[in-house]
């Protein structure tokens, strides 16, 4: 499958596009159904796409008819400056009228992280269907060494075929997390990487190749093997060593 790949010079226009665009899907999507499921990703990059979604766009998405997920989670108390769930609240949830029922966490007080991921999956099986979750729309970022949500390269989860969330232990501080495994992201309707900064040059220009099938980024697998529509979101320098035709 060909990337969509939507080029735009720096941080603040790229998220500015994005929001817009994935507001437009919102809206157009939640007029031939009951409900959306969006499943946000944590890092930095999001973080504008949050703030300007709570400032410009609070009003436009009937975030009463909308259920939060989060593609990970460092395995830390929420309130953890480290915790993707805090981060999520402070730019986005705790600056819109989303009940709080709508909101679903990936829980981290469980003494053994397995548990934890084990609850989780209770949680989407719960709303979605078997045999995977379909989320109406994911927000992904991409780390410089390729990984996405928390599926880093050469991670025994990369082969989870079976759980729809699992526990990593990551080459980055927190070093365990909870993450979708690959199926349960794949299956998804609508994926939207945000990926910006001249750090992650190589690692899009790997994963929009395609790498090869042995050392393929997680993020390649994603924006090649997904099931839905997969939009990518990079600003000129993440994007600086793609080849011409590309950008
Ligand atoms: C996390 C994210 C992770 C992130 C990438 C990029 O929990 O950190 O899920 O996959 O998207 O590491 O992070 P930045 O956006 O901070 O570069």
């Amino acid at each position: 499958m060909s990337v969509d790949l939507r080029i735009l010079p720096d941080p603040e226009t790229l998220s500015r596009a994005a929001a817009t665009a994935i507001v437009a899907h919102v809206r157009l999507t939640i007029e031939k159904q009951d409900r959306f499921s969006l499943a946000v990703a944590g890092g930095n990059t999001p973080r504008a796409l949050y703030s300007i979604l709570a400032a410009e766009f609070g009003g436009s998405i009937p975030w009463e008819r909308v259920h939060v997920f989060w593609t990970d989670e460092r395995y830390v108390p929420h309130d953890n400056p480290l915790s993707n769930y805090r981060l999520v609240c402070e730019t986005l949830l705790d600056r819109v009228r989303i009940p709080w029922e709508n909101v679903h966490p990936m829980p981290t007080g469980f003494p053994q992280p397995d548990d934890a991921a084990s609850a989780y999956e209770t949680v989407l099986r719960a709303y979605f269907p078997p045999p995977w979750p379909r989320f109406d729309l994911v927000l992904l970022g991409m780390g410089t060494d390729g990984h996405t949500a928390s599926l880093f390269p050469g991670s025994p989860a990369l082969e989870e075929r079976l759980r729809w969330v699992t526990v990593v232990t990551a080459p980055a501080e927190p070093p365990r997390r909870l993450t979708l495994t690959m199926p349960a992201i794949l299956q998804s309707a609508s994926l939207h990487f945000l990926i910006a900064g001249q750090e992650k040059a190589a690692a899009l220009r790997d994963s929009v190749a395609g790498g090869t099938d042995r050392i393929q980024p997680p993020a390649a697998a994603v924006l090649h093997s997904a099931e839905g529509t997969v939009v990518c979101w990079v600003d000129d320098a993440a994007a600086s060593l793609l080849s011409p035709a590309r950008s």
